[in-house]
């Protein structure tokens, strides 16, 4: 089954809202006749900004959190009805700076999946193993555990919306990459959990994103692999000159 490419840029706490309008009209400009889904996640702030320049292109616009509730007594936190009130389509949850930086395990992670599909978001669910789990031989355990915990109570229609991202930590930021074969094997097992939960249509449908030191030099090589559908990409989605070529990967 051919599965849509889907290459989402996090920008994660970058840029200001002249720079980041700036980014995206490019963006919008040189992304017009690319093939494939497309996501840019903004800061918080910068939601405004970004989303009347690409209201009506083909780039969809994604927060990076949201608070677990829907509104109240949160300070700091963003809720997901403001969220749909900038018209945000997409949230980045269990991110491994929230994982790890931010300690919020699976619990929370999936309390968070929970209401932004409930409130008709489409979820990137990232996971991913530390060096030393993946040295312990626990890789495929550990983004294992996360899918199974991230999605709890999650059906399968509620699953239509929903992406993983898989992103090994050790990867994230460093310019080392996991080699396709490393990463492609990995996607495979989470399908075969996606398959245990929720049948094989469902795991072969599913969007299953690679991330960590994604570059216009090896975005090709990743998404040649049969289970690896596109890219969740930080470092290189802060500029148009190296997000565009890895959107419009050949
Ligand atoms: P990176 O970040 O591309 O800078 O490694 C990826 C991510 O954290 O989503």
């Amino acid at each position: 089954m051919s599965r849509p490419y889907y290459i989402a840029g996090n920008w994660k706490m970058h840029k200001t809202r002249s720079e980041a309008a700036e980014l995206t009209e490019t963006l919008v400009k040189e992304l017009k006749d690319g093939k494939h889904k497309y996501l840019v996640a903004p800061s918080f702030t910068l939601l405004e900004t970004v989303a009347p320049i690409i209201r009506g292109t083909n780039i969809l616009l994604g927060a990076q959190n949201c608070a677990p509730e829907e509104q109240g007594a949160h300070t700091g936190e963003v809720s997901v009805l403001q969220l749909k009130d900038l018209g945000v389509q997409t949230i980045i949850l269990g991110h491994s700076e929230r994982r790890h930086n931010y300690k919020e395990d699976d619990a929370l992670i999936n309390k968070k999946v929970k209401l932004a599909l409930q409130h008709g978001f489409e979820v990137i669910l990232c996971v991913g193993e530390l060096l030393e789990e993946r040295e312990a031989g626990k890789a495929e355990a550990v983004c294992e555990t996360q899918t199974v915990k991230g999605l709890e109570g999650v059906d399968v229609v509620n699953l239509n919306r929903v992406v993983i991202a898989y992103e090994p930590v050790w990867a994230i930021g460093t310019g080392k990459t996991a080699t396709p074969e490393d990463a492609d094997a990995i996607h495979a097992y989470v399908r075969k959990v996606i398959a245990k939960l929720y049948g094989d249509p469902a795991a072969e449908k599913m969007i299953i994103q690679y991330g960590g030191s994604v570059k216009p030099d090896n975005a090709a090589q990743l998404m040649a692999k049969e289970n690896i559908d596109g890219a969740l990409v930080g470092g290189a989605a802060l500029k148009a000159d190296t997000f565009a070529p890895i959107a419009k990967f050949a």
